[in-house]
């Protein structure tokens, strides 16, 4: 298998980028009135129009042949069976055998750890079930009302949108929030107004070390001692945690029962199959949250049996590769056009940019092709008042994905044909432009800008399941095309030890560190330390 930029696919690739630089999409639509039907594909509830992209027929086939000619049907197969691909941590990766729905044994290290991710599963259901029935009770024998998720990025980006996007399927009488910020005024906010004596917390952190979800944990449990009167023993009446680090959830002051476990062969952003996913059961309840991995798994069987060209994930990601290593687009736009959905964007966020936001591939070697887009979005219309002139008249070229579901709420059912009608004029505009018919040079579209349409039949559990492993694998497939290891996130731990260093440091006049560094620290220190007699206000001009 010969390295990304080096193959004979890739090299085909340049050149029809080169020959077909000027093509515009709507001639291939006149060129070939089946393009609509060739270029779409329905999995499940999931429909994806990818007709829309700068793809010329002989492109299509050249991308197809860069899969085949990369290690994916391979890798896949190690995915599956749990190899250890993420080759920087020697771990599997294997959050698809957290949605196994079969009796196939999946075995890591020579040990089936099916029967370990089921009774994970009955213990989620089970104490889900003790929750919402109200035999889970407070200290002061009241009904849990509120679930507070205490986590950050894959310990809250992932239950955060599902449960966002779920909101049909929950209870008015019991509401999740989800605190993840250090800025101790987001767990603030979250608080107000909630009753401790009827607020279970659950500390989601698969490593139990981040800082953020350490202090929030803390001055959460501080929060319901002051509040109702809690002793240090009926603290674990409201907390429980989920984690692959059991001693230290126990340190924290959890009880063994409430601790939930999971595996490092899970990564954080790979994670809200497992019990990170507690939230989730507990606002939709466990059959909802099951019909999520089923979806899920739907789209398994999907990416491990369907041929390349007729494989969404495959297609998802050959598109993504077309664009941005061939027509040079930086980032990728995600805009779904569902309110529930707003949480996508950012969701997508951390499993793209810290998966494939890499730069040495798989030997070690610096890449020299790029990698994963910026990835970036919001919901559908509110786009449109704000950065879609960008995207119509802009200098810069930016592929969205436009995802939506066909399913109206009744009560709002006119502005769901709204919404809808606004997401299907935009895909057509950034493709056909308006240059023809408008002069004024200034007011023109040029349009012939690419955009995938992915339709839900409705927003339902298993829909929105399958939509998230449709990205998973889409991921995946890219960075095994550009042969990258998309399982690990090395870059994160710089910053968090300079944080710690510098939280140690503020106080010294050290001079470890750069003048700008050290003069903020200074600044900072004052700030927060008035008594040190400077008011720590910046001075206008000093800087220059
Ligand atoms: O800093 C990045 C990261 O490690 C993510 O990969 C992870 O999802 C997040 O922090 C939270 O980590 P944990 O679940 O261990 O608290």
């Amino acid at each position: 298998m010969s390295a990304p930029g080096t193959s004979e696919s890739w090299r085909l690739l340049d050149q029809l980028a080169d020959s077909h630089r000027h093509d515009r999409i709507a001639d291939y639509f006149s060129a070939d009135s089946k393009r609509f039907e060739a270029m779409s594909l329905k999995v499940g509830g999931l429909f994806l129009d990818y007709s829309k992209n700068r793809v010329a027929p002989p492109v299509m086939q050249a991308l197809i042949d860069l899969a085949r000619d990369s290690d994916l049907e391979h890798r896949r197969e190690q995915m599956f069976s749990g190899a250890a691909i993420n080759i920087t941590e020697d771990r599997p990766v294997l959050h698809t055998a957290l949605r196994n729905r079969s009796q196939r044994p999946v075995e890591v290290e020579g040990q089936n750890v099916m029967p370990a991710v089921r009774a994970s599963l009955d213990k989620i259901k089970t104490f889900t079930h003790q929750v919402r029935d109200g035999q889970w009770r407070g200290h002061t024998g009241k009904r849990i009302r509120h679930i507070v998720n205490i986590g950050i990025g894959g310990s809250d980006l992932g239950p955060n949108m599902v449960c966002r996007a779920l909101l049909d399927y929950q209870r008015a009488d019991l509401d999740v929030h989800f605190v993840s910020n250090v800025d101790g005024r987001h767990l603030k906010k979250v608080l107000r107004g909630l009753d401790p004596e009827a607020t279970l917390f659950v500390v989601s952190t698969k490593t139990f070390s981040t800082q953020e979800t350490l202090l929030n944990a803390q001055s959460a449990k501080r929060w319901l001692c002051k509040n109702s009167q809690c002793s240090d023993q009926e603290v674990g009446q409201h907390f429980v945690a989920v984690s692959t680090n059991k001693e230290a959830a126990l340190e924290f002051g959890i009880r063994e029962e409430n601790t939930f476990e999971f595996w490092d062969w899970v990564g954080g952003r790979y994670s809200l199959w497992s019990s990170i996913g507690l939230p989730i059961a507990l606002a939709v309840g466990f059959d909802a949250f099951s019909e999520l991995l089923e979806g899920a798994y739907d789209m398994d069987r999907h990416f491990v049996e369907a041929p390349f060209e007729a494989n969404m994930p495959v297609i998802l990601a050959l598109m993504g590769i077309w664009n941005s290593n061939f027509l040079g687009a930086e980032t990728q736009a995600i805009i779904p056009y569902d309110q529930a959905l707003h949480q996508l964007p950012a969701f997508l966020q951390q499993l793209d940019m810290e998966s494939n936001g890499k730069s040495v591939d798989l030997n070690g070697n610096t890449v020299e092709h790029a990698t994963g887009p910026i990835v970036w979005g919001q919901t559908g219309s509110n786009g449109q008042h704000a950065f879609f002139q960008l995207l119509h008249q802009g200098t810069r070229f930016v592929p969205v994905d436009f995802i939506a579901s066909l399913k109206a709420d009744e009560e709002v059912a006119e502005h769901h044909f709204a919404l809808l009608t606004n997401m299907l004029a935009q895909a057509s505009a950034l493709m056909n432009g308006d240059t023809q018919e408008n002069h004024l040079s200034y007011a023109g579209c040029p349009g012939n800008r690419p955009s995938n349409v992915l339709l839900l039949d409705e927003l339902s559990p298993r829909n929105v399941g399958a939509l998230i492993a449709l990205y998973e694998h889409k991921v995946f497939v890219q960075g095994v095309i550009w042969n990258i290891n998309s399982f690990d996130q090395w870059g994160v731990q710089l910053g968090k030890r300079l944080a710690n260093d510098i939280s140690r440091n503020i106080q010294s006049n050290t001079d470890n560190y750069d003048a700008s560094t050290r003069g903020l620290m200074g600044i900072v220190n004052r700030g927060l330390r008035p008594e040190t007699g400077d008011s720590g206000d910046l001075k206008v001009g000093s800087g220059t």
